[in-house]
């Protein structure tokens, strides 16, 4: 199967091609070599390993907790530390090629570094971004064509910063399980984590590979049993299809209706009326200061309206605690 993953740079695939090998197909795609500079990967990984030394260090992993190191939105940050490399990094070819196959000519990128340390631990088998992310209990309210659309609506990638043998705990895959029923709902059970482990593919990267998958795919990085540390920039390359209209002033729209709110009696009204006055969605957001939690619906800004309103909570004390939130969430540049 490894043959039918890995394609080279110079190789030239057809979208339909491409959609087909990460939608029907083993559900990932290594382009070996996409990346031909490795003193350019080598310039990008020192400036990300200083920010990371500059930041403190972040440990914050939703699936391997502690045994690694964050950089988030490195995007952003590789701009404001060396912007001459910016274009030859992020306009690599091979990263718009799949990332138009899969999502159409309408995509945004999202870039977190993530660096496991030597004897850094394995994660656990998980699915991703976005319906991996939550509980059976949200996930099966979720029809079925959103859960299916979720998988078209994001592209997972990750630019292959040094050579990741297999003991150094290169990407576990179970190829083909992106077509696993219920796959977001069943993936946390005993009996799925085993075969996970049993049958999972392990393929060595590259320096200057790109690694493409399904985000539905059922992975976890392997751990680290090397000196060396691994660096992996990983891309989050979601469909700009799914934005609103128009930009909301959520600050301004809970500063106007919240004292209203407290007029009202009627729980289920109120619950309602909060839908259409915060962010539905915990993303976007500025993940050094919102940082992953286990706990993404109690997190939710609706949920959190809405208990302010059953406690009463005073207009001036929820606006100031709303746009403390608000601000959180938000990424300036300096
Ligand atoms: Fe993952």
């Amino acid at each position: 199967m490894d043959d039918q993953v890995i394609v080279s740079h110079a190789d030239s695939l057809s979208h339909t091609e491409i959609e087909t090998q990460l939608q029907d197909g083993p559900g990932v795609l290594i382009v070996r070599g996409a990346y031909q500079d490795n003193s350019l990967l080598d310039v990008v990984a020192d400036h990300f390993y200083k920010r990371i030394q500059r930041e403190g260090g972040h440990a914050a992993d939703h699936f391997a907790a502690g045994s690694n190191q964050r950089l988030w939105n490195s995007l952003n940050k590789l701009a404001e530390d060396a912007p001459q490399l910016f274009s030859d990094y992020y306009g690599n070819e091979w990263l718009h090629v799949v990332s138009e196959a899969w999502l159409g000519p309408l995509y945004q990128i999202t870039a977190q570094v993530n660096v496991v340390v030597p004897g850094g631990s394995p994660q656990t088998g998980h699915r991703d971004y976005h319906l991996g992310f939550y509980p059976e209990s949200l996930v099966k309210k979720m029809p079925n064509l959103i859960r299916q659309a979720s998988t078209k609506m994001t592209l997972q990638g990750a630019i292959i910063h040094c050579d990741v043998p297999t003991e150094m705990g290169p990407t576990k895959l179970l190829l083909g399980s992106q077509n696993d029923p219920d796959g977001y709902l069943t993936y946390r059970r005993a009996e799925e984590q085993t075969r996970f482990e049993r049958e999972c593919s392990q393929i060595p990267f590259k320096k200057g590979d790109l690694v493409f998958f399904n985000p539905s795919i059922f992975h976890a990085a392997g751990g680290n049993n090397t000196s060396e540390p691994r660096l992996v920039n990983l891309l989050q390359v979601s469909a700009a299809l799914a934005k609103p209209m128009e930009h909301i002033d959520f600050v301004g729209l809970v500063r106007h209706v919240y004292p209203h709110l407290l007029d009202q009696t009627d729980e289920a009204l109120v619950a309602r009326a909060i839908r259409a006055l915060v962010d539905a969605y915990p993303f976007p957001s500025n993940l050094d200061r919102d940082p992953p939690s286990d706990d993404w619906l109690g997190e939710l800004e609706t949920s959190w309206l809405l208990e302010a309103w059953r406690v009463k909570e005073t207009p001036e004390v929820v606006l100031a605690a709303y746009t403390e939130r608000r601000e959180k969430r938000t990424y300036n540049t300096p």
